[in-house]
C-alpha cells in the first residue's frame, strides 16, 4: 500500500503520517516513511530518538552522491542529466529505522513548472517511482500541499492520496486545489480525511464542503498530539482516540479501494 499525505499548511498531515505508520507497523508491515517536506518534522512525530535524527541526512542535500548519480552538480541548470539515476541503494544506505519504521528525508525538491531539470530533481523523482513501485513495503509520504512533485508515472503508483482538511473554508479551498492538481496528472484515487474535529458540526462541514471527494473518517483534536510531541514520543502511543481513529481511516480506505477493484473489474467483463 502507498499512501501520500497532504493538505494545507499545519492542519496535520505529520501527524496523520506518523499515525499511519504505527497503525501499518502494528500489523507487522515494513514501513517506510518519507518525509518530503524541506523542513523535516516526521522524524520527531514518529518519536525517533534524536541522535538517530542527527545522524540523517536529507538525501536533497548530498551534492556529492547526486552528481556522481546523475552526472549534473545540484545547483548547475543546463548540461547533461541522467534521468534514470541509480537509486534502489538509497532506502537502505540513507535512511533511519525505529521500531519497525524507516524513514527517509528527501530535503527541499524543486517546485513543479520552473522547467529545471536538475540533478536533484532527477534524482528524487527516480527515488519516489522506485520506492512506489516496490511491491513488499508501505510506504507513506508526507507532502506540504501541492502534489507538482509527483510525476504522471508515480502518481499511477500511488494507492491513494489523503487530502487532509481542518473543518475551516481556507483548509477546504485548500482541498479543492489540491484536487485540480491531482486531477492534471490524473491522480484520482483522492480521499478526504478530517482533522482537529471538536464537534458534530465540524464533521458536517466537511461532508458538506467535501469538493466531491469521498470522506474516509475524522481524527478528533487531541491535547495529546502536543503532549507527545514534548515528550518525543508518537501521537500513536498516548492518544488511544486518534489510534483508533487512525485504524477507522484505513479500514475505510481499504473498503473504498477493493470496492474501486471490484467495480473496475467488473466494467472490464461487462465491456
Ligand atoms: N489531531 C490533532 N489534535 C490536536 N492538535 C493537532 C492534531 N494534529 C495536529 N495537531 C497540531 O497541529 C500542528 C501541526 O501539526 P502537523 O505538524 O502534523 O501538521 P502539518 O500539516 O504536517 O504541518 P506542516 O504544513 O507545517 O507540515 C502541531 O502543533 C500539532 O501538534
Ligand atoms: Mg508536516
Amino acid at each position: 500500500m502507498k499512501i501520500a499525505v497532504t493538505g494545507k499548511g499545519g492542519v496535520g498531515k505529520t501527524t496523520l503520517a506518523s499515525l499511519l505508520a504505527y497503525a501499518f507497523a502494528g500489523e507487522g508491515r515494513q514501513v517506510l516513511a518519507i518525509d518530503a517536506d524541506p523542513a523535516p518534522s516526521l522524524g520527531a512525530a514518529l518519536g525517533f530518538p534524536e541522535a538517530l535524527l542527527r545522524k540523517l541526512r536529507p538525501i536533497a542535500e548530498m551534492e556529492e552522491f547526486i552528481a556522481e548519480r546523475t552526472g549534473q552538480s545540484p545547483d548547475e541548470t543546463g548540461g547533461y542529466v541522467r534521468l534514470n539515476p541509480r537509486v534502489d541503494d538509497i532506502p537502505e544506505r540513507f535512511s533511519a529505522e525505529h521500531r519497525g519504521i524507516r524513514l527517509l528525508q528527501l530535503g527541499a525538491v524543486e517546485r513543479g513548472g520552473s522547467g529545471c531539470i536538475c540533478g536533484r530533481s532527477a534524482l528524487l523523482k527516480a527515488l519516489i517511482g522506485h520506492v512506489l513501485l516496490d511491491p513488499g513495503q508501505v510506504v507513506l509520504l508526507d507532502f506540504y500541499a501541492g502534489v507538482e512533485h509527483l510525476g504522471r508515472a508515480t502518481a499511477d503508483s500511488v494507492d491513494a492520496m489523503l487530502v487532509l482538511a481542518e473543518p475551516t473554508a481556507r483548509s477546504m479551498a485548500i482541498a479543492r486545489q489540491i484536487r485540480d492538481l491531482a486531477r492534471d496528472i490524473h491522480l484520482d484515487r483522492l480521499f478526504l480525511v478530517g482533522s482537529k474535529i471538536e464537534r458534530d458540526s465540524d464533521r458536517d462541514f466537511i461532508v458538506e464542503r467535501s469538493p466531491g471527494l469521498p470522506v474516509l473518517g475524522f481524527l478528533s483534536f487531541d491535547p495529546e498530539v502536543r503532549e507527545s510531541d514534548r515528550a518525543g514520543l508518537p501521537a500513536y502511543d498516548l492518544s488511544a482516540r486518534l489510534a483508533g481513529e487512525t485504524r477507522a481511516i484505513l479500514d475505510a480506505l481499504r473498503r473504498e479501494l477493493d470496492f474501486e477493484r471490484a467495480s473496475s473489474e467488473a466494467g472490464t467483463t461487462a465491456g
